[in-house]
């Protein structure tokens, strides 16, 4: 036996065996709501018009690709962590460093857990994006869920989730969905947010928040708002953010991890040589399309004009999804479809019922039966009620 006959290929991400499923479909009018990318009417996942511009002007004026920094170009962790955090937390207990991704981020806020607190608990919601407990388990943590979700109502379950985190002690990590949780699209009101922030900092928890779908849910400060309202309230936070989708640079892997601590020249130390021991620096050029867009008021507004074009297609989506599906089955059993915020939503069908969907007509959602609504248009969605009545959902 060789040393890697060893090796067993990794447990299958239930997205991205979807993605490979989708792909080898010969159907044509198949409809992909698996991973979570943003598409437009036609179907294409555009780069953004700032985005652009903000690339042109990097080729004309960037004079070396010399390395950065250990934790990225700082000018990006300023304007990123502005953007996120609204100036909110005191910039002295401030740490960050870019990562290749929010999947980066996430995995190096998990890493610095270990090294901070080897035996915590990192509480994940129960449903929850399939990486994060991938990623704790991959680290060596040990993790519990709380409840989240009200499968009945489509709504969060807040008493249950208070209920669940009543067990969260010293030194455990509460991972939270900034805004647009996913799976569920399904989001705290800002006065919970003040009731799991009071937990949080009475328990003396570590509350980590993952953020990818800023301006995705209610608008650019509306999705920060919870986020914000919590950095506050507890002494110490990590916070994982994406620009995959809100700056549309999926495939460029621009990420952010943000630490709050009390002695955050400390935690800086500790997050950089996590940067060095994983891959030394992080990627530049997503990052700097960021910096660029922030830091140029013409270029922002664009940016922030499209994004909002967006989030408001993807609302008009929900609504006229949860219509059509009232018009056929004459209840307002969906209307937690228009509800949900960002581009995910559970809509409650058995793994039987998404299978069924899949193989009658086409339609690619994830097993939980999450949808990924971006992935939608004016005409698939009736096509899409359609599969959904006549599964049986
Ligand atoms: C998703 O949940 O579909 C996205 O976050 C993409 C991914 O990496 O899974």
């Amino acid at each position: 036996m060789t040393t890697f006959d060893a090796l067993r290929p990794g447990k299958p991400d239930s997205i991205l065996a979807l993605m490979a499923a989708f792909r080898e479909d010969p159907r044509e009018n198949k409809i992909d709501l698996g991973v979570g990318v943003y598409k437009d009417a036609s179907g294409n996942t555009p780069v953004m018009r700032a985005v652009k511009a903000a690339e042109r002007r990097i080729v004309e004026e960037q004079t070396t690709k010399v390395y950065t920094g250990l934790a990225g170009d700082p000018a990006f962790g300023e304007a990123l962590s502005g953007l996120v955090l609204g100036g909110r937390a005191p910039r002295e207990r401030l740490s960050m460093v870019a990562t290749p991704g929010g999947t980066g981020a996430v995995r190096q806020g998990m890493e610095l857990m270990r090294l901070a607190r080897p035996d915590c608990t990192v509480w994940l919601s129960d449903p929850t994006w399939p990486n994060h407990p991938a990623i704790v388990d991959h680290v060596g943590l040990k993790r519990r869920s709380y409840r989240y979700f009200d499968a009945d109502t489509g709504a969060v379950d807040f008493a249950g989730m208070m209920e669940s985190l009543g067990e969260v002690v010293a030194g455990d990590a509460v991972v939270l969905h900034g805004c647009c949780h996913n799976p569920t699209g399904a989001n705290l009101a800002l006065d919970q947010w003040r009731a799991v922030a009071e937990l949080i900092a009475e328990r003396g928890a570590v509350a980590f928040v993952d953020i990818a779908y800023q301006g995705f849910g209610d608008g650019l400060d509306a999705d920060a708002a919870g986020l914000r309202l919590l950095v506050d309230r507890v002494p110490e936070a990590l916070i994982a953010v994406s620009c995959s989708k809100n700056f549309g640079i999926y495939r460029e892997r621009t990420g952010l991890l943000i630490a709050l601590s009390a002695n955050a020249k400390v935690t800086q130390g500790a997050l950089a040589s996590l940067n060095r021991l994983n891959y030394s620096f992080p990627p530049d050029h997503g990052a700097r399309v960021v910096q660029t867009i922030l830091g140029d008021d013409a270029l922002r507004a664009d940016w922030a004009g499209e994004l909002e074009e967006v989030r408001g297609s993807m609302l008009g989506l929900r609504e006229q999804l949860a219509r059509e599906l009232r018009d056929r089955i004459g209840s307002d059993r969906f209307g937690f479809l228009a509800e949900h915020r960002g581009m995910f939503s559970l809509l409650g069908a058995t793994p039987e019922q998404v299978e069924t969907m899949r193989r009658e007509h086409g339609v690619y959602m994830v097993g939980d039966s999450r949808m990924n609504i971006a992935g939608l248009n004016a005409t698939t969605v009736p096509r899409l009620a359609e599969a959904i009545v006549a599964a049986g959902v």
